[in-house]
């Protein structure tokens, strides 16, 4: 789709494209809603096939950015960004230091509007480098102000998640009698298997690294499933933290699940699938409630001035709202992922009305 069609069908506020001459990559921020507070998201750093991709990227994570926000009362609204580079720049190269300096003063430029953190290929320490031209950053390093890595809260929220969508689906919480499916093992995915291993849990494991699946495997006493029989392994709770779209009209009729509940962002690969998950019997946590544990991170510890005991509630809050999710699309005869987005659009809706 050409530029102007993808902002035409678009119904955010504002997009800021531009083009960095010295390394051709093109920067794109997408302010999809600051009617709850500052748009708030990561940048991800990556090639796309065109230019128009990366817009079309930021426009749809920029969206579901407002949506988490809401679903954990926040007062966030939804923003994203993308750098689209021909190549990843080497960490700590100077090449990437100069591009990371320039994009700050893009976001700085925005006056607040967007404030920042990382994502796919940028971390704490390219937050400490945005943070040298703009304030508007979060997820710095602790030496350096921010708050950190927010992988192990996203992964405490994943599992309070969990045993919230086990409760449901079989009326009790206790772990010990489930087996988890974790697909994933990075900042969260691992994170994930210690809590669920502590909680008793039967966990098996699978990452296309091999060699990372077999380190966790022997630390934790877990067991390895091959990456490409990861959908049709029979367990109680698969939980995808790895990539997006795992959740589509061929692997649906595949999964021999009761639940799908983990930290990867966009898991459905259309809205539709929610639908066909309901249609299986498997009860699915919509993953912009269930991976907000990130986001919580990093306003409560920068922007909130939360101690470890509120993070440790807002945390726990999520499989509270996860509960009122599914009771609202039990009433409703609607799927978990309409149900959710539906709470999430009546609380920006409440604050809009004043
Ligand atoms: P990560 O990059 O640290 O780890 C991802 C892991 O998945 C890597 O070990 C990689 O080898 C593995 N992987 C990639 N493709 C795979 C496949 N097809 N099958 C099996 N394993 C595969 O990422 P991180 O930070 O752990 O995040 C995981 C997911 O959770 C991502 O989708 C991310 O967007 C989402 N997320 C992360 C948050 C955070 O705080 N880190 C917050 C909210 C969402």
């Amino acid at each position: 789709m050409a530029f102007e069609d993808l902002i035409e069908a678009w119904d955010g506020e504002e997009v800021v494209v531009h083009h960095d001459p010295p390394t051709s990559s093109w920067m794109c921020i997408g302010v999809h809603s600051t009617i709850t507070g500052p748009a708030m998201g990561g940048t991800r750093m990556k090639p796309y096939p065109s230019p128009a991709e990366a817009l079309d990227d930021v426009l749809r994570l920029s969206d579901a950015m407002t949506w988490k926000q809401a679903a954990a009362d926040l007062p966030f609204g939804g923003g994203k960004a993308v750098i689209s580079v021909s190549d990843v720049p080497a960490r700590e190269s100077a090449e990437r230091r100069a591009l990371l300096l320039r994009y700050a003063e893009l976001v700085e430029s925005l006056h607040g509007t967007y404030v920042t953190a990382a994502d796919m290929n940028t971390g704490e320490a390219d937050m400490d480098v945005v943070g040298e031209r703009t304030s508007h950053v979060l997820g710095r390093s602790v030496a350096n102000g921010g708050s950190g890595d927010p992988g192990a809260d996203t992964a405490r929220g994943v599992f309070h998640g969990i045993e919230a969508t086990v409760r449901h689906a079989f009326g009790i919480d206790d772990l010990a009698a489930r087996s988890v499916l974790v697909q994933g093992l990075g900042s969260v995915g691992s994170r994930l298997v210690e809590h669920l291993r502590d909680a008793g849990a039967t966990v098996s494991v699978a990452d296309v690294d091999h060699a990372r699946a077999a380190a966790v495997a022997d630390q934790m006493g877990v067991t390895v499933v091959a990456p490409n029989d990861v959908i049709g392994t029979v367990c109680d709770v698969f939980a995808p933290c790895a990539t997006g779209k795992v959740l589509t009209e061929a692997t649906i009729p595949l999964l021999r699940c009761r639940i799908v509940a983990g930290a990867a962002n966009n898991q459905l690969g259309v809205a539709e699938d929610g639908e066909r998950l309901r249609e299986a019997g498997i009860l699915f946590a919509p993953d912009f409630v269930i991976n907000a544990g990130g986001v919580i991170h990093l306003a409560g510890y920068e922007t909130l001035g939360w101690d470890e005991a509120t993070m440790t509630k807002r945390l726990e809050a999520i499989g509270d709202t996860l509960l009122e999710v599914y009771e609202a699309a039990d009433r409703e005869g609607i799927s978990t992922a309409a149900a959710a987005h539906r709470m999430a659009r009546s609380r920006v809706a409440a604050v809009r009305s004043g």
